[in-house]
C-alpha cells in the first residue's frame, strides 16, 4: 500500500490492518467565509488527504496512533468522551463520541493514522481526519448513515466537541469531491453541483505560507459573531435567514442598520463574495478563466481589506502572482490566519512561477514557501489505489 502503511501498521500492532479508507483535503475555489452564513462556496477535493488503516481488538481499547504526530494515546471504550487537551486524537475521538451517544455498540480499535496533507494549513486537514473516521465507522459498525449524515457528523463534531464554529463547507467537499470537478455547494439548502473544473492548459498551484496559525479558533468564531451581529441588525426591517439571503443591490439599500463599521464591512465581504461565486460559475461554465482569475483577486482583496483574515504571507502570495502574466488569478484560500493560497497558473510555466515566487516570497518573508501543482481527486472512502490516485497509479 501506498507509502508502506500496512508494514507500518503491523510494526505497531503485531497483526495486519483489516481495512483501510481515506478522505481527502481540499481547497476553496472562491466563496470564502461564506458557509456559514448560508452562502454559495466552489470547492473541490484535491488528492492529498489522510489515510486510516483500523483493525478490531478485543481489549476494549481505543489506539490512536499517527505517523505525523507523537500523542499515541490508548482510550478505554467508555458511553462518551470530552476532549482531551489539543491533542490531534480529539478530532477521531469527537466522532467516536457522536456514534457511541446515537446509541451504537463498538468494540476496541486498532487505528493507524497518516496524513500527506500539509497540517494545519488552511487544506481542511481536521474535516480530512473526522471524515476519514466518520467513513470507517459507519462501514465497521454497520451504522447506516448517508453519505450527508457523516458529513453533519463531522461538522458536528467541529462544532460542538472541538468548539470550532466553522461551516459545512469542508466537510462536504472532502466527502462529496470527485476527480476533476469543482463542487457549487449551497450552503443554505445543502443542493449542490458538480461542474467540470476546466482549467484545460492550466494547473492549480496551492502554495503553502508556512506561517504557523495561533489563535485561529477564537479569530474565527469572532468573524462568526461578528456576521450574526449582521444578520440580527438587517433582521429588523428584512425577513431573512442568513446574510447570504440577500445581494449587493439590496445590501446597499439595508446596510445603515448596521451601525458598528466593523461589523458592516464584514457584511459587506460577505454578500459581495456570494454573488461573485455566482460570477465565476458563469465565467468556469464559459471557460472564460480571465474573468475567474480576475474574481479571484477580488475575492482576495476582500478577505484582506473588509473581512481582515488574509495576512503579510498570504498577500506576498497574491502580489507577486499578479505581476506574473502566466497567472490568471491567485487567492487565500480556507480560513486564511497564514495557511495556503492557491493560483491558476499555466502549465508550461509552472515550474518558472514556482522558482521565481519562492525567491519572492523568501526575500520579503524570510523563509520559502512550500508550492505544490494540485489534482483535484476523488472524495472520501474505502481505500483503494483506483479511487484515491483518481485512476493515475
Ligand atoms: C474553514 C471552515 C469552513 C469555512 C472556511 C472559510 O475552512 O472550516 O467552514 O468557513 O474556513 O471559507
Amino acid at each position: 500500500m501506498k507509502y508502506g502503511l500496512s508494514q507500518k501498521f503491523s510494526d505497531i500492532y503485531n497483526k495486519e490492518a483489516e481495512s483501510a479508507y481515506f478522505s481527502p483535503g481540499r481547497i476553496n475555489l472562491i466563496g470564502e467565509h461564506i458557509d456559514y452564513n448560508g452562502g454559495l462556496v466552489m470547492p473541490c477535493a484535491i488528492t492529498f488527504g489522510t489515510y486510516l488503516l483500523i483493525a478490531p481488538n478485543p481489549d476494549g481499547v481505543f489506539r490512536f496512533r499517527s505517523l505525523n504526530f507523537n500523542d499515541a494515546p490508548d482510550i478505554p471504550l467508555q458511553s462518551s468522551y470530552q476532549k482531551i487537551g489539543d491533542g490531534w486524537f480529539n478530532f477521531p475521538l469527537g466522532v467516536i463520541d457522536h456514534f457511541l451517544k446515537d446509541g451504537h455498540q463498538f468494540h476496541g480499535l486498532d487505528m493507524l493514522y497518516f496524513g500527506d496533507i500539509p497540517i494545519g494549513a488552511g487544506l481542511s486537514s481536521s474535516a480530512s481526519i473526522e471524515v476519514v473516521t466518520a467513513f470507517a465507522l459507519n462501514e465497521l459498525f454497520n451504522t447506516g448513515y448517508s453519505k450527508l449524515d457523516l458529513v453533519k457528523i463531522a461538522k458536528s463534531v467541529e462544532n460542538n466537541f472541538i468548539g470550532m464554529n466553522c461551516g459545512i463547507m469542508d466537510q462536504f467537499a472532502v466527502a462529496f469531491g470527485e476527480k476533476d470537478k469543482a463542487i457549487i455547494l449551497n450552503c443554505n439548502t445543502l443542493n449542490y453541483e458538480l461542474v467540470n473544473s476546466n482549467i484545460k492548459n492550466y494547473v492549480l498551484a496551492i502554495i503553502n505560507t508556512n506561517k504557523s496559525r495561533k489563535l485561529v479558533e477564537s479569530k474565527y468564531n469572532k468573524r462568526v459573531e461578528e456576521c450574526q451581529t449582521a444578520l440580527t441588525a438587517l433582521k429588523q426591517e428584512l425577513d431573512i435567514n442568513y446574510l447570504c439571503d440577500i445581494d449587493t443591490t439590496t445590501f446597499n439599500q439595508y446596510k445603515h442598520l448596521i451601525t458598528n463599521e466593523v461589523v458592516c464591512k464584514r457584511a459587506k465581504h460577505v454578500i459581495e463574495e456570494n454573488d461573485r461565486v455566482k460570477l465565476a460559475a458563469n465565467a468556469l461554465a464559459n471557460n472564460n478563466l480571465a474573468e475567474f482569475g480576475k474574481l479571484m483577486y477580488a475575492s482576495h482583496d476582500s478577505l484582506r481589506d473588509l473581512y481582515e483574515v488574509s495576512g503579510k504571507e498570504l498577500d506576498v502570495v497574491v502580489e507577486y502572482a499578479k505581476t506574473n502574466p502566466a497567472v490568471a488569478g491567485a487567492r487565500m484560500t480556507g480560513a486564511g490566519f497564514g495557511g495556503c493560497a492557491i493560483a491558476l497558473v499555466k502549465q508550461e510555466e509552472f515550474e518558472n512561477f514556482s522558482l521565481e515566487l519562492s525567491t519572492y516570497y523568501t526575500n520579503k518573508i524570510g523563509y520559502a514557501p512550500s508550492i505544490y501543482s494540485s489534482l483535484i481527486g476523488n472524495g472520501a472512502g474505502i481505500y483503494n489505489e483506483y479511487s484515491v490516485a483518481g485512476g493515475q497509479l
